[in-house]
């Protein structure tokens, strides 16, 4: 039987559709943007460049072909502007709304911004998207939410007290989408994102996320540094299960819209397995990294355990195929390979054994 995010593709080929991804230019947002033109849907794109890239864009331009790359329009606009917003929305039928500043650390650091941009953003979207009376909603929700709750597996309907202001900003948005429609009939649907990973996330900057940061600090020999005692554990996710989630969230049946949904694997890592799988798979490729993890003190705001119960989005969506932690680490890699091989900086012979790695020689 064919399952449902294929049934999902072919009828989006069939009949292309017009999206508006907010955060184009980032991680997550920019393969959803990869996918969307793969199936020669019509894209729109806003992003400030905050956190995303040009180069991200340009890396999905060389990715599809130059009729699908004619359907992308972007626009540099900032969510914290309604207007920018309301033009965003023109003509399009679904919202994946991806914009926001994330980073536990930096919404500690600088509560003001990441409320601006992820909750007051939020709500301009949100206000826009239901002006426009777009087919579908779906955002960019997050594991954050389940903050001190000592659950495990998290499941949806079971959450505890935020433990950051970036997890304030995401309960948040689900409260004002739940409320949204009560009072407009508008259903928009949350999809909490457990920690995800994949080709584009940014490895550069004191806010990176743990695996582009440490996949960067192995490729140039720096060290690393593990928050706590390593057995802090994460449910990894690939980010091709985060646009599938996406694509059966916006194609939803109205009974499924409107909710709130865990996407991950349903697994757990260690920080001290991970730091392990990452040396082996460079090891694997030739790369040697041959020092022990630091460890430091446990970062403030920072959740002890987390995984996910997916069952609620199996059920629902026929969320399904979903790729497992190691094999996304291993799909993974040789992007982050040729992206650190590209720049300049590494010792010679390290960087002729990455690039030939890279291009698979
Ligand atoms: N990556 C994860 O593990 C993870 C986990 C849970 C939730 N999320 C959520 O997923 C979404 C995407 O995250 P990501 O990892 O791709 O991050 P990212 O930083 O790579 O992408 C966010 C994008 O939003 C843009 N942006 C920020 N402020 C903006 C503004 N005011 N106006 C317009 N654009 C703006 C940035 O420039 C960037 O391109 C975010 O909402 C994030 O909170 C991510």
């Amino acid at each position: 039987m064919k399952d449902r995010y294929e049934s999902v593709r072919e009828q989006l080929r069939a009949r292309p559709e017009t999206w508006l991804i907010t955060g184009v230019a980032g991680f997550i947002g920019s393969n959803l943007l990869e996918a969307l033109l793969a199936l020669d849907q019509r894209v729109v794109g806003l992003d400030n460049f905050a956190t995303g890239h040009e180069r991200n864009l340009e890396e999905v331009r060389e990715s599809v072909d130059e009729r699908q790359w004619r359907r992308f329009r972007f626009i540099e606009g900032d969510i914290r502007n309604l207007l920018d917003c309301q033009a965003a929305m023109q003509g399009v039928d679904h919202v994946l709304h991806e914009a926001a500043l994330g980073s536990v650390p930096r919404s500690v650091a600088d509560p003001i911004a990441t409320h601006e941009t992820n909750l007051s953003g939020f709500l301009n979207v949100l206000c826009a998207a239901r002006d426009a009376q777009v087919q579908s909603f779906t955002y960019a929700a997050s594991s954050s939410t389940y903050g001190d709750h000592p659950g495990l597996p998290k499941v949806e309907d079971r959450i505890g007290q935020p433990l950051s202001p970036y997890a304030v900003t995401k309960y948040a948005n689900e409260l004002y989408a739940s409320v949204f429609a009560r009072a407009y009939g508008f259903n928009a649907t949350g999809l909490r994102y457990f920690n995800v990973f994949g080709k584009r996330q940014d490895p550069d900057g004191a806010y990176a996320a743990v695996i582009p940061k440490w996949t960067a600090a192995l490729i140039n020999d720096e060290i690393v540094t593990i928050n706590g005692d390593g057995e802090t554990s994460r449910d990894f996710c690939f980010v091709d299960n985060v646009v599938q989630m996406n694509l059966l969230a916006a194609k939803a049946d109205a009974a499924a819209r409107g909710q709130v949904y865990n996407v991950a694997v349903g697994d757990r890592t260690t920080l001290g397995q991970l730091f392990a799988e990452l040396k082996r798979l460079l090891a694997a490729h030739g790369i040697a990294y041959e020092r022990d993890a630091h460890f430091g003190p446990f970062r403030a705001g920072d959740v002890r355990h987390s995984q996910a119960d997916v069952g609620k989005a199996e059920r629902l969506l026929g969320y399904d195929g979903k790729v497992p932690f190691a094999e996304g680490l291993a799909r993974a890699m040789p992007w982050y390979i040729r992206f650190l091989a590209e720049r300049a900086g590494h010792e010679p012979n390290r960087v002729d054994a990455l690039s030939a790695m890279a291009s698979g020689k």
